[in-house]
């Protein structure tokens, strides 16, 4: 594979989502020049909040997704396995029934949108496009939507009554416009809402104290009913079933960028093993469930996350 091919898949990979926008992947060639290794770049892990690194794998499934799809556009198709220690190698191919994919577009456009949605619903048309991801859509107003609900509450209080859990979300959050533009990574001020130009120490007091369960909650569970549907992921619940689950999300939010879909993360009940086990068990999901977004229609967010150099991934 000559550079120019490997920096466009690099650099469409490394526009996935990641778990506090950690950036947790790096990048080589294989041995025979043909595929790309991603491995876990374990210094970006969440030990607190992610402590099984399944966040941290289901961010590589959405990389490798990424890289998938825009190969198409230069007639290539990946075929991706596990390595064994801990990667995933993507074979590239040569293929010429490939056809470029449709979501090619979306890989740029995609972005997470946690702004209240506008409460509109999303087409039957494209909600069966979604499904066809493998995912499982809950209407507001059912009663799984509901439990979804409740257990965001439940999952708030335990993650934010935690002092660790709190310490290590602080940790990556970029206070302030300095902060944000030479880490290149976490949570920016202005994805945040907060004012670019203050002292870090100000925005430090000011995230404290939003980062209360009861503040936390109050917001999440506003924006929640904001929307019209939650989508459930469940995957087996080892490595490799977070990298699968991992692509069949990116290829759900792909899907949902292409038409004007805004999706949000509301992962917190799946942070929370006894808080997943049980919700698991109420939607009767298979496997555990892994990933919960909303979805719906709203304004664009008021700014995108940063990603590092491409350099900076390349082992
Ligand atoms: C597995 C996973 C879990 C996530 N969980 C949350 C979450 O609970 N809340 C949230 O606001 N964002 C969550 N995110 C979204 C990331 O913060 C976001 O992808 C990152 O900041 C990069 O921004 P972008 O998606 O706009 O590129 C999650 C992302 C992934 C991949």
């Amino acid at each position: 594979m000559n550079d120019i091919v490997y920096d466009t898949l690099l650099g469409a990979a490394i526009k996935a989502p990641s778990g506090h926008n950690s950036q947790p992947w790096l990048f080589s060639l294989s041995a025979d020049g043909s595929g790309i290794l991603v491995q876990p770049d374990y210094s970006r892990r969440l030990p607190v909040l992610d402590p099984h690194d399944r966040e941290l794998y289901i961010s590589i499934g959405c990389a490798v997704e990424n890289m998938c799809v825009a190969a198409t556009g230069m007639g290539l198709s990946g075929v991706v396995r596990m390595a064994r220690d801990g990667g995933v190698l993507v074979s590239f191919n040569v293929n010429g029934d490939v056809a470029p994919s449709e979501l090619i577009a979306a890989i740029e456009r995609r972005h997470t949108n946690r702004n209240e949605y506008d409460g509109t619903e999303i087409p039957q048309q494209v909600a069966d496009l979604l499904v066809a991801c493998d995912a499982t859509l809950y209407a507001r107003g059912s009663a799984q939507f509901c439990a979804v609900r409740d257990s965001i509450v439940e999952a708030d209080n335990v993650i934010y009554g935690d002092s660790r859990s709190r310490g290590e979300l602080k940790g990556w959050i970029r206070h302030n416009r300095k902060e944000t533009e030479s880490m290149m990574d976490g949570l920016g001020y202005d994805v945040l809402g907060i004012p670019g130009g203050v002292p870090v120490w100000v925005s430090r007091m000011a995230t404290s104290m939003a980062l209360k369960a009861q503040v936390q909650s109050r917001s999440d569970v506003r924006k929640f009913m904001s929307s019209p549907v939650v989508a459930a992921f469940a995957a087996p619940d080892d490595v490799e079933g977070w990298v699968q689950c991992g692509r069949r999300l990116q290829h759900f939010l792909l899907t949902a960028a292409m038409h004007g879909v805004a999706c949000a993360f509301m992962c917190q009940p799946c942070e929370v093993d006894g808080i997943a086990a049980s919700l698991t068990s109420q939607l009767g999901l298979p496997g555990r469930v892994q990933v919960l977004l909303r979805i719906g229609h709203a304004a664009p967010p008021p700014a995108y996350s940063r990603r590092r150099p491409l350099a900076s991934f390349k082992k």
